[in-house]
């Protein structure tokens, strides 16, 4: 399915740019382009990256520093 009409960017495709380690928005848009042009792709766009990058943040959560 075609998420970024202006870019031509699928879900499939950010979906493979979160297995390759893209975390955020801003760096999907850097290396895909995703939502650099009309903007109205953002918000569907941020979501498939975090479902996307769910299992990743699972497998390696961060702990939590605690002060001694
Ligand atoms: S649809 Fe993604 S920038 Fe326009």
């Amino acid at each position: 399915m075609y998420v970024c009409i202006c870019n031509g960017i699928t879900d499939s495709e950010i979906r493979d740019a979160a297995a390759r380690g893209v975390g955020t928005l801003e760096e999907l848009t850097m290396r895909t382009g995703c939502g650099s042009g009309c903007g109205s792709c953002i918000d569907v766009a941020r979501e498939i990256l975090a479902e996307a990058r769910a299992p990743a943040i699972r497998a390696f959560p961060l702990r939590l520093a605690v002060a001694a």
